[in-house]
């Protein structure tokens, strides 16, 4: 059963995938015990010295910064102040609209929302749970009209359903599910496309868009690329390895240069029960993923996902699946050309030669950095030439090396040691053992790679770290620098040439993020970043059209950094690189996720992803359930601010680019 008990847990899923899925010693870098200082931070300690060895005045020194911090940032907004409500908070100027909440109707015939009267064919027409990627795929190229697609990664049953918890001395126990909650849980799972529009400044949800649809761990879906069909991935109920119903667990992922929406599969491991047969030859394969973890339990109800009875079905998850917006009736497709294992995010991006690469995280902790590069090119004049680009192209995994440089691997059976002496008969078995054939190439284990997002503007690209207190003095290297990384780390990362598409590149750290004035956290935001500015655990990130970096958040809280999670914009560029300043926060137990600039820079769109969870009370809004005694407990209870899972529309009053 799921432990409760933690307070403001913010991703049970996340927190139990546990340090021991990675049982290598690959090189937490080849042992190399690495003090590479970020040239940044080198850079900033040179000048310090020198200008005080030039007797420049100190009030000098002080109005220089003043005017550095007000002339140099590329962005312009009054800082929220950190901290911790039952509210949502957005830099003054701004307005910060609730779209979309868990159980909204998506369709003229959509069910009212009616928590104490919950449907698993309600849910599947309404807004599912936990949103948390946020896309955005324009209609004729407007900013103001287009589809919104958002994931939904999971649910939390205590937050959801109306009397099954209890509080236990102090910890929540969560009643056994039956099977309509197991449905419901499964149908509140996947994604959702839906039309939205900006009318007179506000931002509205178009019922009867002709392509809104609900993806549910139900939907019908194929496997495709060198995976399909194989005996590895053949089941009782689908004999063809071809043909799979669901998604779920889906956290970040893209919109692709051609208008598809991918979505990641993540902790999928958690959805899987019992125990594999004796003589399984998946033992290994399921041990490095955590499988069966039993989070949920699917498995009593849906035999597929008992491991005992179906023993092939885990291996149909952990995909990328990419979805074609413009069919509402289209069948999703697995891509399993882009590897297997607990996908954060698929951002993608234009090579020179015109090749698509996307960026690849794999969310566990000493897990993997990856990327995939199409063989084909890109077509921008016919997107139809475009949809099985994914079928076909290399997928490498990241060596970070202390000298500064990264090398790309590429995971294809018959190179190096991935053949048949190690258990590789065919691609199909490297790609569905990824997180094994990048053991074997030795891989850099990272602290927790979430979002990756290539930047289109400076041609960089900026991999987010959320943290790893499980990583020892000894497995310290260059590329993760800290022992019990709590807060995290931002890597950016110049490939060779500029050519997204290159085998080589150099890295250097941008952040080390955590409270910068408690000198043994060894943060290095810059000095011009205020109390409220510096932030832990960098999770979502987004790039806008400017080439600015946002950084979303999940794990501050009360406890662990005074503040709730949120949205900061971090400067990249010149003197004002590392400065970071709080734009929006979420409410208390919430985690952010999103973010997303609309190509005109007039909205942000973030996602609120289960506020209020955790045991304790927070003036009504902490709860073991919302939907009881909220009215009692909280007689302020408002509808104008996320207290279910929300995509929130931040827009500056007045209208005009945001941060600008
Ligand atoms: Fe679902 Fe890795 O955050
Ligand atoms: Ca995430
Ligand atoms: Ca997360």
């Amino acid at each position: 059963m799921i432990d409760q008990s933690q307070p403001f847990r913010t991703s049970l899923l996340e927190e139990n995938d546990g340090p021991g899925h990675n049982p290598t010693d690959n090189p937490t870098m080849g042992e190399i015990i690495a003090s590479r200082f970020s040239r940044r931070g080198f850079l900033k300690g040179s000048l310090a010295v020198s200008a005080i060895a030039a007797t420049v005045s100190p009030m000098a020194l002080m109005l220089a910064d003043d005017a550095r911090a007000e002339e140099k940032s590329a962005f312009v907004f009054e800082e929220v102040e950190a901290g911790i409500d039952q509210e949502h908070h957005v830099a003054s100027g701004y307005d910060a609209d609730v779209l979309l909440r868990w159980g909204d109707a998506l369709f003229p015939d959509s069910p009212e929302f009616d928590p104490k009267n919950q449907s698993p064919e309600a849910q599947a027409k309404q807004f599912g749970y936990n949103n948390d990627y946020v896309g955005f795929i324009p209609i004729d190229g407007s900013s103001e009209h287009g589809l919104l697609v958002v994931n939904h990664e999971y649910t939390n049953e205590h937050l959801m359903f109306p009397g099954i918890v209890k509080v236990v001395e102090g910890k929540i126990e969560v009643a056994p599910a039956d099977q309509k909650r197991v449905d419901i849980e499964m149908a509140a799972h996947g994604g959702t496309i839906v039309e939205i529009k900006k009318v007179d400044g506000k931002w509205q949800v178009v019922k009867d868009g002709k392509l809104n649809r609900r993806i549910t761990a139900n939907t019908e879906m194929q496997l495709t690329g060198p995976v399909a069909g194989h005996d590895r991935v053949k089941t009782n109920a689908d004999p063809s390895g071809t043909k799979v119903f669901g998604t779920m667990n889906n956290c970040a992922g893209g919109v692709t240069p051609w208008g598809t929406y991918v979505m990641s599969e993540e902790n999928f491991n958690g959805y899987f029960s019992g125990e594999l047969p004796k003589d399984s030859k998946e033992a290994a394969n399921y041990k490095r993923l955590g499988i069966p973890e039993t989070a949920y339990e699917w498995g009593k109800f849906h035999d597929r996902f008992d491991i005992a009875k179906e023993p092939n079905e885990a291996n149909r998850f952990g995909w990328v699946v990419e979805v074609d917006v413009n069919d509402p009736a289209s069948v999703p497709k697995k891509r399993t050309t882009m590897g297997r294992f607990k996908h954060e995010g698929a951002e993608s991006i234009v090579a020179e030669g015109g090749q698509v690469v996307f960026y690849l995280g794999d969310d566990s902790r000493f897990d993997y950095v990856y990327k995939f590069v199409t063989s084909g090119k890109f077509n921008p004049d016919d997107r139809a030439a475009n949809m099985d680009l994914l079928n076909d192209g290399t997928l490498y995994v990241a060596k970070f090396d202390a000298e500064g440089g990264v090398e790309w691997l590429p995971i294809v059976h018959g190179s190096g040691p991935l053949n048949a002496e190690n258990g590789f008969a065919s691609q199909a078995d490297v790609l569905i053992e990824t997180r094994r054939a990048g053991d074997l190439l030795g891989a850099t284990k990272m602290d927790r790679p979430e979002d990756i997002q290539p930047n289109g503007v400076n041609g960089k690209v900026y991999v987010m770290l959320t943290n790893n207190t499980k990583r020892k003095d000894d497995q310290i290297d260059a590329a993760n620098p800290r022992a019990k990384n709590a807060f995290g780390h931002i890597i950016e990362i110049t490939e060779d040439g500029g050519d997204f598409a290159a085998t080589k590149g150099k890295w250097e750290i941008l952040l080390k993020c955590g409270d910068p004035s408690v000198a043994d956290v060894g943060a290095s935001f810059s000095t011009d970043t205020t109390k409220n500015g510096w932030f832990g655990m960098p999770d979502n990130c987004a790039v806008d059209a400017d080439g600015r970096l946002w950084v979303a958040t999940d794990g501050n809280s009360p406890k662990e950094t005074g503040r709730t999670d949120g949205i900061w914009a971090v400067d990249i560029a010149g003197p004002a690189r590392t400065t970071s300043k709080l734009f929006f926060r979420v409410p208390v137990g919430a985690e952010m996720c999103g973010p997303l600039m609309l190509p005109d820079m007039a909205t942000m769109m973030v996602a609120v992803q289960h506020p209020g969870d955790g045991g304790e009370d927070w003036e009504g809004f902490g709860r073991p359930s919302y939907y009881e005694d909220l009215s009692t407990r909280w007689p302020d209870f408002r509808d104008d601010m996320p207290v279910r899972p929300s995509v929130v529309a931040i827009t500056k009053k007045g209208g005009g680019k945001i941060g600008v």
